[in-house]
């Protein structure tokens, strides 16, 4: 049996999972800091630094205790290094150093979007990545700081085939709620709202999709943008309340929701189903934050061309959590891939990587 403890600090989560054999998760230990930033309408990185500090080590003894586990037992120690908010992320990567300084054990640098591609293979039964018959495969990685759409053969290569130009779905969906005064994180409260309203009431714009009779650059085919829909939204409801947006209430803002929700989940759905058939791809997957959204989970399942197998991240794997980071380091534990006390904090991710999947 391998045990490896993770870390995860880089954004508003402080998460610390230990996984057995990159599948079975042992515990999953995470501290939101939601409430502190809710007032913000969006994630303060130095307010984020100092709660991570205030609670990693309460998180950690709560994840080996939940694990049953001690840290003689532990293999390796994870880290998420980047993407992210670098003050945050060198909270949990100075602790992971220190940590496995201390117990003697090797340190394993993870990116934090790959992490989320794990997440769809947490607890499963099956090992998807070891089936040929999958690849070439589709993910969409859809959170508050990304919207990508990744190609992923079967040797782990990977490469962005598209990016959004702006904001991330998540941040539509959280700018939307801050416009709205509905609170914060955003995706959760519209989803629960738009439930009660009419999706097909208000035309939001489904920008890149060469829809409103502007032709799509070959460019943009797979790249997102959504900074016009949330701007439509902030035009849609001054119309109806001058003003004040936030006074936007009953029906009118249950179908508005409902709405908006439908047109992100359009432009998501229909790109990733795009890039699957123009990539040959055999399977597609969908995970980070966004991937919670029931709406997008029913789309992306029923809508996907037959031919194809989707893998959905399970809910409790797509938003940020330390097991997708464990997990994904046993990959790389495998291969006898480790890091040193160099490693270093990183804000943003390549356009090509390599996935260890075979190893
Ligand atoms: O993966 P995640 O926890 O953090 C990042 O890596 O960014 O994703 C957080 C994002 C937030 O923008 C949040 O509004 C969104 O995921 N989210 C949702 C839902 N649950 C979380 N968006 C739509 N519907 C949901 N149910
Ligand atoms: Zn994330």
């Amino acid at each position: 049996m391998t045990a490896i403890i993770g870390f995860e600090s880089s954004c508003d989560e402080t998460a610390v999972a230990v996984i057995e054999n990159g599948s079975k998760v042992r515990s999953n230990a995470i501290a939101s800091q939601i409430a502190k930033h809710a007032v913000y309408g969006g994630v303060v990185p130095e307010l984020a630094a100092r709660e991570h500090l205030t609670a990693i080590r309460r998180v950690t003894d709560e994840a080996l205790k939940d694990a049953g586990i001690n840290m003689d037992q532990i293999d390796a120690v994870a880290v998420t290094n980047g993407p992210g908010l670098v003050p945050a992320l060198l909270v949990g990567l100075n602790f992971a150093k220190g940590f496995a300084a201390a117990y003697g054990k090797p340190l394993i640098g993870i990116n934090h979007f790959l992490g989320h591609i794990y997440g769809v293979f947490l607890d499963q039964e099956e090992d998807i990545f070891a089936k040929k018959e999958l690849f070439p495969m589709v993910g969409l990685v859809v959170s508050g700081g990304h919207t990508s759409l990744v190609l992923i053969q079967n040797d782990g290569t990977a490469s962005v085939v598209g990016t959004t130009l702006d904001d991330a779905a998540g941040e539509a969906f959280d700018k939307a709620a801050k416009m709205l005064n509905l609170g914060y994180p955003g995706g959760p409260v519209i989803e629960k709202a738009a439930k009660n309203g009419n999706p097909g009431r208000f035309a939001f714009p489904r920008s890149l999709t060469g829809g409103a009779g502007k032709a799509l650059a070959p460019e943009n085919r797979f790249n997102f943008s959504f900074s016009g829909v949330k701007t439509a939204l902030l035009y849609h409801a001054k119309k109806i309340c001058g003003d004040n947006p936030e006074n936007l209430s009953g029906e009118l803002l249950y179908d508005t929701l409902a709405s908006y929700q439908n047109a992100i989940v359009d432009v998501l759905c229909s790109k990733a189903f795009d890039a699957a058939q123009y990539y040959h791809a055999k399977s597609l997957i969908l995970c980070g934050g966004v991937a919670c959204n029931s709406c997008l989970r029913e789309h992306f399942e029923a809508g996907a061309p037959k031919h194809l197998q989707t893998f959905l991240a399970p809910r409790k794997y797509c938003t940020d959590n330390a097991a997708m980071i464990a997990g994904l380091a046993y990959r790389y534990w495998k291969a006898g891939k480790f890091d040193d006390m160099s490693l270093d904090a990183y804000a943003r991710i390549p356009r090509e990587f390599k996935i260890p999947f075979q190893a």
